[in-house]
């Protein structure tokens, strides 16, 4: 395991993984997204053998060498690109119990001594009546006070890392979570993680930011997850087209971020944004808008309520005209059914046929949908041919 992680700050030693690793990996999702979730798993993680899931969880076994398939051990900081994907932890388990006093015990007792930097509690379904945020304070009280007489020198590490951690849930890229999911009042899933990727210092890979009450529409915390989860950076003074922008919650986001912005909608987008200055609606569909309008724009964002080949067409279009090359695209793939993400794989080739770099993920702000954010690719551009999307 290395010693030390890159951090924005210069280096920092990493703290020490739990000595046992637990046994399997725990994957949570949107509801729905399961079946989607394992298709993605056993394409890109086939080693891994489904177990137990229930709606928004998925837990999967890894192979042992015991058992005559090649050894499997994911990294500390293992988040694999499965789209659909919100938390990826290594679990140790579940714990129950009759009060959260009595599931802490079991917690620690499961987990072992580690060298914490940082305690996740979610719950799987908003609608238990728990409080995660008491359950993380009586845990981190609980862990603190656990490690200071057996191991002092651990004791003082790990009560100064979580006393910071203690108003700031969201990690720090390489610091070592303990996992809580909360599936039941009184059932508790456990593990841990390595921080890494943005949405793996998310709680449950849940986007923190809740929808400020001046923004217009969810939208806006779309765009905002897309861009925290890509980490991508608006340059100020550039040019973004949105298809699909009524009523403006996304154009918003991207003129906060000091972008010039066109909107294209038949519908109306709200006056709070369509009298900012940097904003113009154009008032139509996206096929009615001739294509050497997209000259000049940097960034193109789709997010249409229409049936994703329809979106993919209308982007392909655009990108793949004379003389419209922009530096990015974002968009949004509406699935009317779950089993629509089948096509996912040969939708993101398209992208690449564009000459563009595509990835993928399900935002834990959107619906049914998925969020593909592709930069143009370095190099000869690629064939640049508008190709019909699959899957109809
Ligand atoms: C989910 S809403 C978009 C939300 C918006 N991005 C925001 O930030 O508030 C979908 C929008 O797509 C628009 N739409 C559907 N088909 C379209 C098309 N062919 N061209 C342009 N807009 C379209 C609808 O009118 C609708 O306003």
């Amino acid at each position: 395991m290395p010693s030390t992680a890159p951090h924005g700050d210069g280096f920092r030693p990493l703290s020490r993984a739990p000595a046992g690793r637990g046994d399997f990996v725990l994957v949570t999702c949107q509801g729905g997204a399961e079946a989607a979730l394992c298709r993605r798993q056993e394409e890109i993680l086939p080693l891994m053998k489904k177990g137990a899931w229930r709606r928004g969880v998925v837990t999967f076994r890894l192979p042992t060498p015991a058992s005559g398939e090649p050894t499997f051990d994911p990294p500390d900081d293992f988040n694999p690109d499965l789209i659909f994907a919100r938390a990826v932890i290594r679990s140790y388990g579940q714990v129950s119990g009759a009060d959260d006093s009595e599931r802490i015990q079991k917690l620690l007792a499961l987990t072992g001594p580690a060298d914490w930097n940082n305690v996740h509690v979610w719950q799987r379904d908003y609608r238990t009546e728990v409080s995660p945020v008491a359950i993380r304070s009586a845990l981190i009280a609980s862990l603190t006070a656990q490690s200071r007489p057996a191991e002092p020198a651990l004791g003082s590490r790990v009560e100064s890392s979580l006393q910071t951690a203690i108003d700031q849930p969201m990690a720090r890229p390489g610091d070592l979570v303990l996992d809580c999911m909360i599936d039941s009042a009184d059932r508790w899933w456990v593990g841990w993680h390595r921080a890494a990727s943005p949405s793996s210092c998310w709680p449950g890979g849940i986007h923190l930011v809740s929808l400020p009450a001046d923004k217009v529409s969810r939208a806006w915390l779309k765009l905002d997850e897309a861009l925290a989860t890509f980490d991508l950076t608006l340059r100020p003074g550039t040019r973004a087209v949105e298809l699909g922008a009524a009523p403006g919650g996304a154009c918003q986001r991207l003129l906060e971020a000091g972008l010039s912005v066109v909107g294209i909608d038949p519908a109306l987008v709200d006056t709070r944004v369509a009298a900012l200055k940097n904003f113009e609606q154009w008032r139509m569909r996206a096929r009615d808008v001739r294509l050497k309008n997209f000259r000049g724009f940097d960034w193109v964002v789709a997010d249409m309520n229409i049936d994703p080949t329809s979106t993919l067409e209308s982007i392909g279009r655009i990108v793949t005209a004379s003389g419209v090359r922009p530096e990015g695209i974002i968009a949004t793939l509406k699935l009317p059914e779950w089993s629509r993400a089948d096509s996912l794989g040969d939708w993101l080739k398209l992208f690449g046929q564009w000459g563009y770099s595509p990835r993928a993920r399900q935002l834990s702000t959107g619906g049914r949908e998925v969020c593909v954010v592709a930069l143009k690719s370095a190099g000869p551009a690629g064939r640049r041919r508008a190709t019909r999307p699959p899957g109809r």
